[in-house]
């Protein structure tokens, strides 16, 4: 069975992954340092799919656990999830975004170059595209960065290419999320935010279950159809497919891999909350404030090349998207706490 190591797979988009990989019969292996994340996932991802994933808890940073891991287990690829992922956060403390995500990502593949792995997935962000000149983004739009965080995805973006220019054997994909939200469609895995949420789907959803009063809209003076910003959302168990297609195409191909993975199709703020109260059947109290410092208007997705290539379309619509992400809260109210 193939063997894939998967950095960060007890969190949001990695644990919905490890699904993914486990239904296409792979076998993931997880190391996690457990830092926004908590190993009750492992009981969820094993009550979904009756296989529990071997777990490491530990930091991608510790060389000596990252030899052991490669030497316990015959690992064919890595889907590298592990990051600190905050973007306001990361303008506080840029040493310890640059520090956990560069240093830990450099550790990592000096880790796999000694063991002679050489099949990368990285989780690239749309956020690579800064603010974009038109929309929709395709992969060849120029490339730039606001804020720490945007910084360590594109540095690590030209980090992996400068691996491939030395050593051309290696299979790197990157591949750049719009904005992942939903949960998988049992109601017993989603997004688990600590503290108050700064994404806007797990806040409507606190909202709607009434641990948060009402939803502020950063900002309805945008030139969108109603003002409020447009984003390409995109239900995780979708992304999480993305990246079995991306490794079943692109492991055995070496060089270079860019995709966007998104749906192509962007909503604005007021959309989301109405489908989320359509979902929830509530009202979602709401007030306008002003502009989030380092928005933008709009942006979402040109995914032609995902389809082309690797044979994968997002197919989970909007509501598909609101429904899941309500059965998660409302079954989890507190998250994974309880
Ligand atoms: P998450 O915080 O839920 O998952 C990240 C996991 O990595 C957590 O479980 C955390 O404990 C772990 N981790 C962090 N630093 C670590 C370290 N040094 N060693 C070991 N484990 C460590 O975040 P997510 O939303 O699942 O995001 C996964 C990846 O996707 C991240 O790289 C993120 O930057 C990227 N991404 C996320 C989004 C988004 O909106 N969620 C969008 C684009 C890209
Ligand atoms: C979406 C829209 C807000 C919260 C971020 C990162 C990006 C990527 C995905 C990792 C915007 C509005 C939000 C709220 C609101 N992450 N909003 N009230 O900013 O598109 O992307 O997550 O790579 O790098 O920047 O996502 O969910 O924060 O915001 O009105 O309480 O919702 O202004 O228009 P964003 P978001």
């Amino acid at each position: 069975m193939e063997k894939v190591l998967v950095t960060g797979g007890t969190g949001y988009i990695g644990s919905h992954t490890c699904l993914a990989l486990i239904a296409d019969g792979k076998q993931p292996i997880i190391i996690d340092n457990l830092c926004n994340s908590k190993p009750i996932v492992l009981d969820r991802i094993e009550t979904i799919s009756g296989k529990r994933p071997v777990f490491y808890e530990g930091d991608i940073r510790d060389r000596a656990l990252l030899d052991r891991i490669f030497e316990e287990h015959q690992i064919q690829s890595v889907i590298h999830f592990a990051a600190l992922k905050a973007v306001g956060e990361s303008t506080q403390v840029p040493l310890r975004y640059y520090q956990n995500n560069i240093a830990g990502t450099l550790n990592l593949l000096e880790a796999m170059q000694a063991h002679g792995v050489k099949s990368f997935i990285f989780s690239s962000s749309a956020t690579v595209y800064g603010d974009p000149a038109s929309v929709p983004i395709t992969e060849e739009f120029p490339r730039s960065a606001t804020n720490p965080y945007g910084r360590s995805k594109l540095m690590i973006e030209e980090i992996c290419e400068d691996q491939l220019k030395a050593e051309n054997d290696w299979s790197i994909t990157l591949l750049r999320y719009f904005n992942p939200v939903g949960a998988h469609e049992s109601g017993t895995m989603g997004e688990d935010p600590s503290g108050i949420p700064n994404n806007l789907m797990p806040y409507i959803a606190q909202v709607a279950i009434g641990r948060r009063d009402a939803l502020s809209v950063f900002g309805n003076d945008y030139p969108t159809a109603d003002g409020t910003g447009v984003r390409d959302y995109i239900h995780v168990m979708d992304l999480a497919e993305g990246h079995v297609k991306a490794l079943n195409v692109c492991s055995a191909k070496q060089g270079l891999h860019v995709y966007n993975l998104g749906t192509g199709q962007g909503y604005s703020v007021l959309e989301m909350v109405k489908a989320f109260s359509d979902a929830a059947a509530r009202p979602i109290p709401y007030q306008i404030e002003p502009r989030r410092p380092g928005d933008i208007a709009e942006y979402w997705a040109n995914p032609a090349k995902a389809e082309r290539e690797l044979d994968w379309k997002a197919s989970r619509t909007l509501s598909q998207m609101t429904a899941d992400s309500w059965r998660w809260q409302s079954q989890n109210p507190m998250g994974y706490e309880e």
